[in-house]
């Protein structure tokens, strides 16, 4: 079930519960959400204890009465299910609840997401509860989503989790045999005769078993998948049809959220950058690429950005406040990369307790007379002024190859350099690349459709899954232009190294083969040098580190060799043609600017048209989102100093901000172009 909204989202987590003996608080929240132009907020994330204050005793009137006031302001509701955090009863009677760590010790009560997605007594606790709430306002008119959970994360050791993870192996493999061979523990003689001797991953006994831990990972992600079903169950047993979300979180490596979202009708995700530890631009790109994957995990679908701070956090190591402009900007770049809103945590700011001092809509101070308020409330005021774009979506040309295993897997092998592969910088520097042109990028997973793009980078995808290096060929056969670098497809989806030659399945495709990889100390550099009147016409050269992959040429033609070293003179980029495409391949970790120029060319070779007319200056991002025959151009000024715009060579009108003026710094500018007949 898709969710739609006819408007764009602002509000955020909103816990009453912490004021119930205070209604003239409560009164004044719902007159300041109005005021900042807030239309929704989340309800209920941390509220258990308030609502089965003992067990089987329910407590839902405060929340009815909530909800009905928000809805006679106009206000909606995200109704979270509680399981984030469980009363202490639960945890005092039903011990087994709570989290056996790695290290094989039962956690005490106290925290959040410290309970086991295995037990039975918790997921018969939380389906109660959560029956409870759908049964209760599952079809409350103020009620549009389902927030399931809060920030889903983490495992459990149990002995009821070990059980499950057996038997999530012997479905896989079948044999002890066919595991034992896929996970090659002939080796420092770790081979099991049974399942039932298999144990997850401890820092007290096996660690070094690479495809363990990777099944390991995988196995959590299908737990909580599974968990997450027997909430939303739950919420369907009670009556509710609602769209279901759940809050993922910025690039989070303990689940894999491709798996993870197929659970979900619509992705949100709380997005907390630390602006102002580098330039503004550097942060917008990492955040405007998380957004990018966010939208990605359910192929293009709505999204929206669920949590976000108003000022500064309390948990960052510098609790940094957002420079006049920054919140604005933040909101709005949730809003250019195809987001359906921009939420925050939290409206009131607690009084006590662990996050009091983390930034809130409204302070302890309590008036609309600060500065953060007033920012909030321009928000706000935009998002209606643009709420036509609500329903729009981005159209990428290009794909950058985001996996979860294949991460894993990587992270975890001890191969040409353990310390620091440097693989979230190498995306950034590509991701820029693009960025950079003003074309819309999509983050896919191997088992993503790669139809639709012109062009794909596989930047260090170290597993080749079954089957993917068919689906890339394919993809070149057909015309596609195809970026792969250094350190990718070199093991199988269980860890087990290619045999014949590496990248493997495309070596033909890309018409070399990787012989040797070369990691360098932290101050050592190499170099990228053009060769004379080289293809794509590179004509700079550039600096590259960490890795070097010395490439030997089966038919691919030498763009740039190194310029230093004994392979002094290897190729270091290479480009083949295949079927109607081409394929490129970039040895060796190489600077930023390169990425810039080089994808620029591909771009060209691609035949994707320029976004704009002209060059976008550095700090400037535009991005694109189309409904109904419009374009919608959106600009943001993430740089340091005001400037001209690059406009599209198209007609277009203004939605916000003026195109003859320049767009200062943090500011937002829409153009909207018509590009054919409303349907
Ligand atoms: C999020 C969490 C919120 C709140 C917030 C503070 O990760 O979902 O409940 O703790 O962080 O930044």
């Amino acid at each position: 079930m898709d969710f739609k909204t006819t408007k764009l989202l602002h509000g955020g987590d909103y816990n009453p519960e912490q004021w119930l003996g205070r209604p003239d608080i409560l009164k004044q929240d719902i007159a300041m959400l109005k005021e900042s132009g807030c239309n929704v907020v989340s309800l209920g994330i941390f509220s258990w204890s308030t609502l089965e204050p003992e067990e089987g005793v329910f407590c839902l009137d405060w929340l009815a009465d909530v909800i009905d006031q928000l809805y006679e302001n106009g206000i909606s509701v995200i109704l979270a299910t509680p399981s984030g955090a469980r009363p202490k009863w639960l945890g005092d009677k039903y011990p087994e609840v709570l989290r056996v760590n790695a290290d094989r010790h039962r956690n005490l009560f106290g925290g959040r997401h410290n309970h086991c997605y295995t037990s039975p007594v918790y997921r018969e606790k939380v389906a109660r509860i959560n029956r409870k709430l759908s049964e209760r306002f599952g079809h409350h008119p103020g009620v549009i989503l389902w927030h399931i959970s809060n920030e889903l994360g983490g495992d459990c050791h149990c002995p009821l989790c070990q059980d499950a993870f057996q038997q999530w192996l012997r479905d896989k493999y079948g044999t002890i045999e066919e595991l034992n061979r896929r996970w090659s523990t002939t080796f420092w003689s770790h081979t099991y005769q049974s399942f039932e001797q298999i144990e997850s991953p401890s820092p007290r006994g096996e660690m070094g078993l690479h495809a363990l831990n990777l099944d390991w990972k995988r196995f959590v992600t299908d737990r909580t998948a599974d968990f997450l079903r027997c909430e939303v169950q739950a919420v369907r047993e009670g009556g509710s049809e609602l769209p279901i979300t759940a809050n993922l979180m910025y690039y989070f490596q303990g689940l894999d959220y491709f798996r993870l979202a197929k659970e979900l009708d619509i992705v949100t995700w709380d997005s907390y950058p630390t602006w102002h530890k580098q330039e503004l631009i550097e942060t917008a790109y990492d955040t405007g690429m998380c957004h990018d994957l966010m939208r990605s995990l359910k192929g293009g679908k709505p999204f929206f950005q669920m949590e976000s701070c108003p000022s500064s956090t309390n948990w960052q190591s510098v609790s940094k406040l957002k420079k006049p402009g920054v919140l604005f900007a933040q909101s709005m770049q949730a809003i250019a990369h195809g987001g359906e809103g921009a939420l925050y945590f939290q409206i009131r700011q607690s009084r006590g307790a662990s996050e009091k001092f983390h930034g809130a809509v409204i302070d302890h101070y309590g008036g609309s007379d600060t500065r953060v308020f007033r920012e909030v409330c321009q928000v706000g005021e935009t998002l209606q002024r643009l709420s036509e774009l609500a329903g729009s979506t981005v159209k990428s040309p290009a794909a950058i190859l985001y996996d979860w295993d294949s991460q894993w897997a990587m992270n975890d092998s001890q191969g040409p350099r353990n310390d620091g592969l440097h693989y979230h910088e190498t995306l950034l520097k590509i991701y820029r690349g693009f960025r950079r042109q003003g074309v819309n990028v999509d983050l896919v997973d191997m088992g993503c459709a790669l139809e639709g793009y012109r062009v794909l980078v596989l930047p260090m995808v170290y597993m080749f899954k079954e089957g993917f290096a068919e689906k890339v060929r394919a993809f070149v056969e057909q015309g596609g232009q195809l970026v792969t670098t250094y350190w990718s497809g070199i093991a199988d989806d269980t860890d087990r190294c290619y045999l014949g030659g590496t990248p493997h399945g495309l070596m033909d495709v890309l018409g070399i083969r990787s012989t040797e990889v070369d990691g360098l100390y932290d101050w050592e550099e190499n170099e990228l040098v053009p060769v004379a009147e080289n293809e794509l016409g590179l004509s700079r050269t550039y600096r590259c580190k960490y890795l070097c992959d010395l490439p030997e040429l089966r038919g691919a033609k030498t763009l740039m060799t190194y310029g230093r070293d004994f392979y002094a003179g290897y190729p270091v980029l290479t480009e083949h043609g295949y079927g109607k495409g081409t394929a490129w391949y970039v040895a060796a970790d190489a600077e930023r600017e390169f990425y810039a120029d080089f994808l620029k060319l591909v771009l060209k070779r691609a035949g994707v048209p320029e976004t704009v007319c002209g060059e976008i200056p550095d700090g400037l991002e535009v991005t694109t989102r189309e409904k109904d025959g419009v374009r919608y151009y959106l600009y943001q000024n993430f740089g340091t100093r005001p400037v001209r715009v690059p406009l599209p060579a198209a007609l277009v009108e203004a939605l916000y901000g003026d195109p003859d003026a320049e767009l200062a710094v943090c500011q937002l500018m829409v153009l909207k172009e018509m590009i054919q007949a409303a349907e």
